[in-house]
């Protein structure tokens, strides 16, 4: 990993932040990404890797930021070997009550902005001969439950855009992963699905798998990773 330059999206907190910091530590430089430009700054400072850190503020749902969030590391770093794409967003309700707005807000953010930033990223990794990308996907990819149509639907068009796509450029060395937590502690969602809690994975348990991926060898390519609580809560 070492000296590889990595894009982690929705790493100013959360499992993103974790990712940034465990590519930080493997030697990488990292460009991170989010909306809020305050947070992200702050999340920089909180990573404390003075230039092989760059906050890029930028919201993936939009075409050009995605864009512009590829370019800009690869003319920070000198090109882009990883890209993770972590922002997602959480919008519980059933059907019936769901709004628009808020369907396209988890759809646009979790399965639409990953195409814009493997559509922007690719042509960069190609130039570099190799390459990953990861998507953070979720079991309630597989798993659907009611009040998550939206999410779930999201996760799941998720998993299958990753294998496609894990087959398009595969030949070209670019090897696509997605990863399916289970609960994790954080602050995601809009009804509690995030939080504290003992029994849930921390957002380090995520990363761990992140880096665990880029470490196989070239000729392996774990393509889907399912991470669970152990002991989850009855
Ligand atoms: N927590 C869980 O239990 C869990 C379980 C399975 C999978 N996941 C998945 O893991 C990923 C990260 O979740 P988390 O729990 O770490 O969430 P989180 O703590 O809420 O963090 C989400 C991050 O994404 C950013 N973000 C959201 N929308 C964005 C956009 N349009 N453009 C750029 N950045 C955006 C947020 O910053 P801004 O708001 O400033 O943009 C923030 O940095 C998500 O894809 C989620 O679906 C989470």
């Amino acid at each position: 990993m070492s000296d590889k330059v990595a894009v982690v999206t929705g790493a100013s907190k959360g499992i993103g932040w974790a990712i940034a910091r465990a590519l930080l530590d493997g030697g990488c430089r990292v460009a991170i990404a989010a909306r809020n430009a305050n947070e992200l700054d702050r999340a920089a400072r909180t990573l404390n890797a003075g230039a092989a850190v760059h906050a890029v503020a930028a919201d993936v749902r939009n075409p050009a930021d995605a864009a512009r969030l590829m370019d800009e590391a690869a003319t920070r770093f000198g090109g882009l070997d990883i890209l993770v794409n972590n922002a997602g967003v959480g919008r519980f309700a059933n059907v019936a009550d769901m709004s628009v707005d808020e369907w396209r807000q988890v759809i646009d953010t979790n399965l639409s902005a990953v195409f814009y930033c493997c559509h922007a990223a690719i042509p960069h990794l190609r130039r570099r001969g190799a390459g990953w990308i990861v998507n953070i996907s979720s079991l309630a990819g597989k798993n659907a439950f009611a009040g998550g149509a939206a999410y779930c639907a999201s996760k799941s068009g998720l998993n299958a855009f990753s294998e496609a796509l894990m087959q398009e450029v595969r030949y070209d060395n670019i090897r696509v992963s997605y990863i399916m937590p289970g609960s994790v502690s954080t602050g995601f969602g809009d009804r509690g699905v995030g939080g504290e809690a003992d029994w849930k994975l921390s957002p380090q348990d995520v990363a761990r798998v992140v880096v665990d991926l880029i470490a196989h060898d070239p000729r392996s390519l774990p393509s889907r990773v399912e991470l669970r609580p152990s002991r989850p809560r009855k």
